[in-house]
């Protein structure tokens, strides 16, 4: 699914990712660990665009995707959550996601529009919440929603672009434990359907999530491999997961 080589991104003497070797299977929940200022979301960045690399290679699907645009990317099928549209306040929660549907579709959402055609975009739309579970929620103000509310309103608009890959920088961050629960059944769901890399700071998320983790530190992954695998590794264990006790 996602091929990365030698990925490297400086800011002036400081190596924010140097080097990474990264590869995702498809179908799979990769998560990606590492102590604060590890690089974790400039390597996010760089994955969907948002930042262009200094070296290295990014192949999506089989494909040089290293030198194209964020909106490129997103078409071919690799999105990160709330990237691309920003959540409305004063609109619903539905037709939040219809507008992140029909920029999907190509076109911009117009209201004039006859109204079988937008019924469809509706549909699709309410499709899209029932998988983050928020089909209830539907027709409240966006403004309205909660902190944890308002990710999985994010996340909805990213599925809404139909990914292949999903990136996901600290979904959790922020929640208190009920919300926290709610995203990670939500995560839970969403695994199998949708390959998922995912930056996490909760282990407990990443552990029961993950069929593969790799841990960066100093801008380097220093270790892929299964939760088993990492948990009883001596290299992560000193140079990470030591320090959290
Ligand atoms: N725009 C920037 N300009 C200069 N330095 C940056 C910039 N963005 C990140 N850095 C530096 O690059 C390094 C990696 O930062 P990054 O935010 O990618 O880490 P992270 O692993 O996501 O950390 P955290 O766990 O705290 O979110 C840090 O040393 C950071 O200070
Ligand atoms: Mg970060």
């Amino acid at each position: 699914m996602l091929e990365v080589s030698a990925l490297s991104k400086h800011y002036g003497g400081v190596k924010a990712t140097d080097q990474v070797n990264l590869n995702v299977k498809a179908g799979e929940c990769h998560a990606i660990i590492g102590p604060n200022g590890a690089g974790k979301t400039t390597l996010i960045g760089q994955l969907c665009g948002e930042l262009l690399s200094d070296a290295g290679v990014i192949f999506f699907q089989g494909r040089n995707v290293t030198g194209l645009p964020m909106h490129r990317r997103v078409q071919l099928g690799l999105a990160r959550s709330f990237q691309i549209t920003s959540v409305f306040d004063d609109m619903t929660v539905l037709a939040n996601v219809a507008v992140a549907v029909q920029a999907n579709r190509g076109h911009s959402f117009r209201f004039w529009r006859p109204v079988s055609r937008n019924e469809s975009i509706n549909a699709r739309a309410l499709e899209v919440l029932r998988l983050v579970g928020m089909e209830v929620q539907h027709q409240q103000l966006a403004g309205a929603l909660s902190h944890g509310e308002r990710r999985q309103l994010e996340i909805a608009m990213a599925l809404a672009t139909e990914p292949q890959l999903l990136l996901l920088d600290e979904p959790m961050a922020g929640m208190g434990a009920e919300e926290s629960n709610a995203m990670l059944a939500m995560l839970q769901a969403l695994k199998g359907d949708i390959t998922l890399l995912l930056v996490e700071h909760d282990m407990d998320v990443v552990f029961s999530l993950a069929d593969t983790i790799s841990v960066l530190v100093y801008g380097q992954v220093i270790e892929t491999g299964s939760p088993a695998q990492i948990r009883n590794s001596a290299t992560v264990r000193e140079a990470y997961l030591g320090d959290a006790g």
